[in-house]
């Protein structure tokens, strides 16, 4: 797996595999069905938590395996937070509990407008004392960038200070907004597209997410 900074978005971490590679041509594919377009999301998913996660703070603890003591290297700190944006976000969850079953689950709650892509909130709520916790805040879709914005805005609010956004598909304006409005956000993302279109999607993009995952198109 290799990590490209980009020249212009210094913000950005695009995650490259072949695996991942392949698995988001299937993804973008409109003959997949809802059922591997899940299960899909769910796999890239895995290799992107796999990735943010590796500056996760650690300690050592004696363990006794069956010979001796040996001195382990373990997870410290507070337990992170995975914070989906609804409801899209939903579908990276499982990925991250997968590799981290003692994280905590937050949830935010935003859709489009559809004629103005100004984002509304409908929903939030995240653990007590999140202060000092890591929150990963997911979305497979980073269009204009203002959903994203409008999370990591809510969590400033709390004074959240370490936070990482990860999609699977990023559009360069959506980049663009983060940077101007949260330079210290790190984004990670399987691909960056070429534009947005005039009705606010990703092209080539995968279509919308949330209904693709939830068959509701
Ligand atoms: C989609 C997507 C992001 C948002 C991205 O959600 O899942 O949350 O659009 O667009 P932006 O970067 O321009 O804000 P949508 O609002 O369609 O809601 P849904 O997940 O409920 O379908
Ligand atoms: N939201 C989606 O689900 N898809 C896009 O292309 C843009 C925003």
């Amino acid at each position: 797996m290799s990590i490209k900074t980009h020249p212009v978005f210094p913000n950005l971490h695009l995650v490259e595999h072949p695996l991942i590679a392949h698995k988001m041509a299937l993804l973008r594919d409109r003959a997949t069905a809802t059922k591997t377009f899940k299960e899909l999301v769910h796999e890239i998913t895995l290799f992107l938590a796999y990735e943010v996660t590796k500056d996760l703070p650690t300690t050592t603890k004696t363990i006794h395996t069956p010979l001796e003591s040996y001195k382990a290297t373990v997870m410290s700190g507070k337990k992170p937070v995975i914070l989906p944006i609804l409801r899209a976000g939903i579908g990276m969850v499982e990925g991250f509990l997968q590799l981290m079953p003692s994280a905590r689950v937050g949830h935010i709650g935003l859709y489009r407008d559809e004629a103005t892509l100004t984002p509304h909130r409908y929903y939030f709520k995240i653990p007590a004392a999140s202060e000092d916790r890591q929150f990963f805040v997911c979305d497979p879709m980073l269009a204009t960038g203002g959903s994203a914005c409008i999370a990591i805005d809510e969590l400033k609010a709390r004074n959240i200070q370490r936070i990482v956004f990860i999609c699977l598909v990023a559009a360069p304006e959506g980049v663009k907004q983060m940077l101007e409005h949260h330079p210290d956000v790190d984004v990670f993302t399987a691909a960056l597209d070429r534009q947005l279109s005039d009705k606010g999607y990703i092209l080539p993009g995968l279509g919308d997410a949330g209904d693709r995952l939830f068959g509701t198109r």
